[in-house]
């Protein structure tokens, strides 16, 4: 039978990535499927928080299990910033450029330009509360190079390649996102 599970976004993008990797023994529904127009406040000072809140927000108000990501840089000589802050690293309001921009003239002139990008997924069945992370290891030139991706991809460069994010294709990202990776141990989960 069909297992209907909510995932807590309106990125039409991570919508269709998902269902095509759960497959047909799931219906994922997006936020705007269940008639949720909100805007889910993201008020906890970590990713695991925001991703928690967010699926909760779910269960309680819409009684669907769901699941729920959260996505942050996290730049070692910045002791884990922009973190849970990279959306809005250069304040409301602001673009990516602006974010990336940021990064840069903080890093100006450091040496450990070590980074990572983790992706946590918080799970709520029932009563139940799971979390799981994925990881990309990797760092952060100082300039901008490639167009594709989005965020801050045009500075990173992960470990073992000599391409940034911004330079490779969706596929080829994909393969090693941090997001596919957490997504991949949601699957087990379900699928288990
Ligand atoms: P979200 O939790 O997926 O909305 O991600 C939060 C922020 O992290 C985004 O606004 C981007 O700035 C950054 N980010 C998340 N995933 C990526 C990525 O794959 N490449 C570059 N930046 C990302």
């Amino acid at each position: 039978m069909t297992r209907k599970i909510v995932f807590a976004t309106n990125n039409a993008h991570k919508l269709e990535e998902i269902r095509a990797i759960l497959g047909e023994d799931f219906q994922v529904l997006g936020l705007s499927d269940i008639g949720c127009n909100e805007d889910i406040p993201e008020t906890a000072d970590t990713l695991e928080g925001n991703a928690e809140i967010k699926a909760r927000y779910v269960k309680e108000h819409y009684g669907y299990d769901c699941f729920a990501d959260d996505t942050g840089l996290e730049v070692e000589a910045l002791d884990g910033a922009p973190g849970v802050y990279s959306a809005r690293y250069a304040g409301p309001g602001h673009d990516s450029a602006a974010n990336v921009a940021l990064l840069m003239k903080n890093l100006a002139g450091e040496s450990n330009r070590n980074a990572r990008f983790r992706t946590v997924i918080a799970l709520v069945e029932g009563d139940r509360l799971t979390l799981v992370d994925g990881v990309v290891k990797g760092r952060i030139i100082d300039e901008l190079r490639g167009d594709n991706g989005f965020g801050y991809d045009p500075v990173f460069v992960p470990e073992g390649y000599d391409m940034t994010f911004a330079e490779m294709d969706s596929k080829e990202k994909n393969s090693i996102s941090h997001r596919a990776r957490a997504t991949a141990k949601l699957k087990d989960i379900l699928v288990s």
